[in-house]
Formats: structure tokens, C-alpha cells, sequence
């Protein structure tokens, strides 16, 4: 009999075509991700999953943000998830590499014009000295470049993070939570269970 082992891909997909059924959450894709500074200190922040695959879980941000410099720095990063509605959380820890810019170009451009603007008016992370300034400067952005020259930024690209460990935890009773954990050793998948 051939023993069939489920490859993590497939139990994420398993799990996350089920939360986007539910077309009342309509951030079903948010996700936080974790990164180091170069002294060591991490932080998170949510971000937006807008493509994944085999190769990887990708989002979109600006290169000068604080994440962007520190992925520049040290590429290794976390993404955990929790869904709610279905009780699992996926912990995904990798290392991230930039989608080409085809890639970004075709997702920028599939954004709405106010959300490009914002794109090109934002320095994202650095001191802003108020919020009517930021709008000043997106209508500012909108005026400068209308809809036809609205093109992706240089400082504004995607992520790929390409995993090396995924690990599932499907929450039941008495918090004796099932952890499937998923390590990539040379080439391969494995998998193993963890105390909760
Ligand atoms: C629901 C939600 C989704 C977000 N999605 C993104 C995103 O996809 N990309 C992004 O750069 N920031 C996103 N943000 C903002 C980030 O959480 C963060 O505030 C911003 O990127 C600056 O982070 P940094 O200073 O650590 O670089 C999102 C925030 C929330 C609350």
C-alpha cells in the first residue's frame, strides 16, 4: 500500500480555501510577519498575503519601510496566521527573496489608482508631521502622474518568503492542540508532530 504524505502546501491550501469562503472576513489574508534588526531586536507587523504557491507566500510593501530594510539586512523572516473561524494557526519561517518585476508590476497595476498614489506618496516608516500632509502629498502623487504613467515605484516591490519550516496547530479541547510541524531537509519534506 502506498502511504500518501501530505505535503504542507496542500494542507494549507486545504485549510485557506476554506477561510476564503467566508466572504464576511474580508481580511481572511492578513498575516503578521516578523523581522530582526541588525542588533537583534524583532517586531511584527500584519501584512496582506496576495499570492502564494509552492515557492512561497508573497506580499507587497515599500523597500525603505522599516521591514524592508531589515529584510535587506537579514532576508530571514516569520509569518504567522490565525483563523479564527476555523481555530488553526500556520507559523511559516523562511527566507525571503524579491518577486521579479514583472511580478510587481502586474500586482501594482491591478491596484486601484488611490492605492498607487498612496504607494508613491508614502515614505512608509519614516516621521510624518501630520495626516493632511500624507493627503496633500497622495493628491500631489495623483496630480503629477495620472492614470497611464501611475507605474510601480522602484522603492515598492513584492516578497516571496520561501519557507523552510511550516508548522499547523489545530486547536481542540483542554489545549491538547494537534502541531503538525513541516521541515524542508534537502529537498524533501518532513513532517512530525509536536507537543502542544
Ligand atoms: C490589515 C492590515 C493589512 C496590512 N497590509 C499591509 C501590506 O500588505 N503591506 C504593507 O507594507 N503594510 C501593510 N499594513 C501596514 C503594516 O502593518 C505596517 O504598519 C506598515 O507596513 C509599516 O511597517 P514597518 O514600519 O514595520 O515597515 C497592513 C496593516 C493592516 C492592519
Amino acid at each position: 500500500m502506498i502511504m500518501h504524505r501530505q505535503n504542507p502546501f496542500e494542507l494549507f491550501e486545504k485549510y485557506y480555501a476554506k477561510i476564503l469562503e467566508d466572504k464576511q472576513n474580508t481580511l481572511s489574508n492578513a498575516v503578521n510577519l516578523a523581522t530582526v534588526s541588525a542588533d537583534g531586536q524583532p517586531s511584527n507587523r500584519t501584512v496582506l498575503l496576495k499570492e502564494w504557491d509552492e515557492q512561497g507566500f508573497v506580499f507587497y510593501t515599500n523597500l525603505t519601510s522599516r521591514k524592508g530594510e531589515e529584510i535587506a539586512n537579514n532576508a530571514k523572516v516569520s509569518l504567522c496566521f490565525y483563523w479564527t473561524k476555523l481555530d488553526v494557526q500556520v507559523r511559516v519561517e523562511g527566507v525571503c527573496e524579491q518577486v521579479s518585476d514583472a511580478q510587481a508590476d502586474a500586482y501594482f497595476d491591478s491596484r486601484p489608482i488611490e492605492s498607487r498614489a498612496g504607494a508613491w506618496a508614502s515614505k512608509q516608516s519614516q516621521p510624518l508631521k501630520s495626516h493632511a500632509y500624507l493627503l496633500k502629498r497622495v493628491a500631489k502623487a495623483g496630480l503629477k502622474l495620472p492614470l497611464g504613467k501611475m507605474h510601480r515605484p522602484d522603492f515598492w516591490s513584492g516578497f516571496r518568503v520561501v519557507p523552510q519550516r511550516i508548522e499547523f496547530m489545530q486547536m481542540k479541547d483542554y489545549r491538547l492542540h494537534e502541531r503538525r510541524s513541516f521541515e524542508l531537509v534537502e529537498g524533501d519534506w518532513q513532517e512530525g508532530l509536536l507537543y502542544p
